[in-house]
């Protein structure tokens, strides 16, 4: 049995930002009643933790300190289906722009503050069962996982979609600044050392470039199906 290896069914829907795994991963965790690890929002927390605490970005031994001990709550909402408290302040949208995600890519990258999140991450897997999203949900954190969704899309595809998000907030953003963006994370994502971003060799690859969200869960569902987990 690997060190990973759980009792409780894991689902891993790995894949670069913008390509739909997020908006995936929670529609099957409420369509099967299991539990959601967004891991990205770890990074992003770890990110932000840092910034608080003024620790700078290339201090890895401080930021595997600050990601071992981050005292962080996910808490089941009502209303926002999830509350995020970090450090006894509740998280808002704030965690969840472009600036934030590059800070978390940054963070990302060491290889202490990923070793400080593994057993965090691995301590999600609780009866029934886990979907969790990531970029190294499957490769790494759970090698051992009952399905393995890689979810793609072209670079492009995923800038016009995070554009309309933003429109639709009212937010003001520039197509080829997300554009820049995006393919900047990608880069830095899949070229690190360790745990790049990349389909596991048993992972199922869904390019979303031309599907809705609506096809792309189907297609999720019959792989379920197939393995005998529906
Ligand atoms: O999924 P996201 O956009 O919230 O992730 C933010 C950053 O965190 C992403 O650019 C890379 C990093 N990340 C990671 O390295 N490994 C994960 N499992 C999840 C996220």
């Amino acid at each position: 049995m690997s060190e990973s290896q759980t009792s409780v069914a894991v689902v891993t829907i790995d894949g670069p930002s913008g390509s739909g795994k997020g908006t995936i991963a929670a529609l099957l965790a409420r369509e099967l009643g299991w539990g959601l690890l967004d891991s990205g929002a770890l990074y992003r927390l770890t990110a932000l933790a840092a910034l608080n605490h003024g620790v700078d970005f290339s201090d890895e031994s401080s930021l595997e300190v600050l990601a071992g001990h981050l005292d962080v709550q996910f808490l089941p909402s009502e209303r926002d289906g999830l509350v995020i408290v970090l450090e006894g302040e509740q998280v808002g949208a704030s965690m969840r722009t472009e600036d934030v995600g590059a800070m978390a890519s940054k963070v990302a990258a060491l290889p202490g503050v990923r070793r400080a999140l593994l057993q965090r991450q691995r301590d999600f897997a609780e009866a029934p069962g886990l979907v969790a999203d990531g970029r190294d949900m499957g490769t790494v954190v759970f090698p051992d996982a009952v399905l393995k969704v890689f979810l793609t899309a072209s670079a492009e595809e995923r800038a016009k979609r995070r554009l309309e998000q933003l429109q639709q907030k009212g937010i003001d953003a520039s197509f080829d600044r997300l554009l820049d963006d995006i393919t900047a994370r990608d880069e830095r994502d899949s070229q690190r050392t360790v745990a790049p971003l990349k389909p596991a060799d048993d992972a199922i690859v869904l390019d979303s470039t031309r599907m809705s969200i609506h096809e792309v869960f189907n297609e999720v569902l019959k792989q379920m199906r197939l393995k005998g987990l529906l």
